[in-house]
């Protein structure tokens, strides 16, 4: 068949794609989303939704037969890790040859997994990286609607500042100061308020429990319970799981095609399906989104789309380090998961640098501090699509990651410096190894706002096709990325709907 015609389809459910398919809802457009990931709305045997952090299960991953945490050794030791059956879990790591992305799977995308870190980017920046955007409308309209949209809130400081749950943040605060260096509080959609009766000991444990990276049972406010809840509430979205898209086309009435397998939560084939469309929505994330382009581009199926299509791609300047603190400095066995703190050195002309004081929730003294660092990397990757094995492959080499080791380590060393302390070496893997430059959490680009797409997301070439999502940023933003992602899917939304789809 040529498959049922629906006025929009939405590819994935993370944060550009749940802007679009609220905005739409919200217009009365009859909208269907489309997640490759399952719903985690279900306890498992044990009662809860997700797997913890300590004894992941298959729960944890995507179709892994073991789980690849990121900090995966202590000693040089593999203790994080378990032997699990392939299942459609919540988090994945997509492993290129030289560099490893994080990526979430499932109703809400990465808001499931990640930190729910909130930081709108400095505006200076914003300015540098996205100079085509108008910045005055951002920052007054299109941020602060992201951060509502979000349920952004701030930690109470007197809470914060006694609590046994963020000894760690404090301590990584004395040090960065007698380095020099301030830190800033960072928002977060993770419930407050549920954290501090978690510690009260009078609602269950979730981020006071390790939770995060394999999901959160308690407290956080991901996609679900936002965006994706209001979309669900125009009546007009619905959500399919389990849904992949594997190739887009278009007819010669200007509708889309889309092919999609759905499975079964252990990878067996359902059905194939056909769905078209009138309008297109790309969301599936910085990965998704770039591969179904460059499918469709080198296959021919979407023979007209531009060579910016792979462009542009960076990791954030995403570089994780801990350094080993001495015995009467203790970070403290109790850590919450959401991170706090960060130390923000972004306007040091030589090496900016923002870094979140990272928890390393062992459930024991480990008397390490740990750190996300974000720095300001100028390397750009490519992707090229494989025709052989189907997929976007990432040519980004570990010596593109040298700006940003550096910055972190200048960071660093004057910490370690002003603190008479030294660099953790056994925490990223097997080797001597003290800053992680082969993994990130926050992929970025692809399809870069203005040159694989028109200033809103329309993709150049076709019309009716958008990407809304992580893509459309040029690599860096500076700071964790969702809500620079979901403030620009608010803008360009806007200005689509207005002009493409109830005008048409
Ligand atoms: P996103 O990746 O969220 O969603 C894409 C969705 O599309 C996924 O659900 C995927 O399954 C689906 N999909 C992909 N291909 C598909 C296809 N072909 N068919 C159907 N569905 C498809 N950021 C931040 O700001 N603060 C933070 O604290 C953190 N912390 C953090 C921790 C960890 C562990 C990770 C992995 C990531 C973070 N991040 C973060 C990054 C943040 O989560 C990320 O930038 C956003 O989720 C990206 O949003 P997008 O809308 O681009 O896609």
């Amino acid at each position: 068949s040529d498959g049922t015609l629906v006025p929009a389809v939405v590819v994935g459910t993370g944060y550009g794609a749940a802007v679009s398919a609220l905005r739409l809802g919200e217009a009365g457009i009859s909208t269907l989303m489309l997640e490759m990931g399952q719903l985690w709305n279900q306890p498992g045997p044990d009662g809860n939704i997700f797997c913890g952090t300590l004894a992941p299960d298959k729960r944890s991953s995507w179709f892994k037969t073991r789980t690849e945490a990121p900090l995966g050794s202590f000693l040089w030791l593999d203790l994080a890790n378990r032997d699990i059956e392939p299942y459609a879990g919540v988090l994945d790591r997509v492993n290129f040859d030289q560099m490893s992305v994080y990526v979430g799977r499932g109703v809400g995308g990465g808001s499931l997994v990640n930190g729910g870190m909130a930081v709108t980017p400095r505006r200076s920046y914003f300015e540098e990286v996205l100079p085509q955007v108008d910045a005055d409308e951002m920052y007054s309209t299109y941020f602060p609607r992201a951060n509502s949209g979000l349920r952004v809130k701030n930690v109470d400081e007197a809470w914060f500042e006694q609590t046994e749950w963020y000894q760690y943040a404090r301590v990584g605060r004395e040090q960065a100061r007698n380095a020099g260096l301030s830190t800033t509080f960072v928002p977060n959609v993770y419930d407050w308020d549920y954290m501090r009766r978690e510690a009260d000991g009078s609602v269950p444990k979730s981020a006071l429990a390790a939770e995060v990276i394999y999901g959160n049972n308690h407290g956080k406010v991901s996609l679900d319970k936002s965006y994706l809840a209001d979309a669900l509430g125009t009546g007009k979205v619905a959500i399919e799981t389990l849904h992949q898209v594997k190739t887009i086309r278009q007819r010669n009435d200007g509708t889309y095609l889309l092919t999609v397998e759905q499975k079964d939560a252990q990878g067996g084939l359902l059905a194939t399906k056909e769905i078209s469309c009138r309008h297109l929505f790309l969301g599936a994330g910085s990965l998704g989104s770039t591969e179904l382009l460059l499918r469709a581009r080198e296959t021919g199926t979407l023979a007209d789309l531009s060579p910016e299509i792979g462009g542009g791609w960076g990791p954030n300047g995403n570089i994780m380090t801990a350094r080993a603190n001495h015995m009467w400095n203790p970070t403290g066995s109790n850590q919450s998961s959401i991170p706090a703190l960060g130390i923000d050195d972004w306007d040091n002309p030589d090496n900016p640098v923002f870094a979140e004081i990272a928890p390393m929730p062992a459930g024991l003294e480990t008397w390490v501090s740990l750190y996300l660092a974000i720095a300001k990397n100028p390397e750009r990757g490519t992707f090229v699509y494989d025709a052989a094995k189907d997929r976007a492959d990432l040519r980004w080499t570990r010596e593109q990651n040298a700006p940003a080791v550096a910055a972190a380590k200048s960071l660093f060393d004057r910490i370690n410096k002003a603190n008479s302390t030294i660099y953790r070496y056994d925490l990223f893997g097997s080797q001597i190894k003290a800053f992680a430059d082969d993994f990130c959490y926050h992929p970025l680009g692809g399809c870069v706002l203005g040159k694989a797409t028109d200033n809103y997301g329309r993709v150049t070439g076709y019309k009716n096709l958008y990407v809304t999502d992580g893509s459309l940023i040029p690599g860096s933003i500076g700071v964790n990325p969702f809500v620079t992602i979901t403030a620009l899917a608010e803008r360009n939304v806007e200005r689509i709907i207005k002009e493409d789809v109830t005008g048409s």
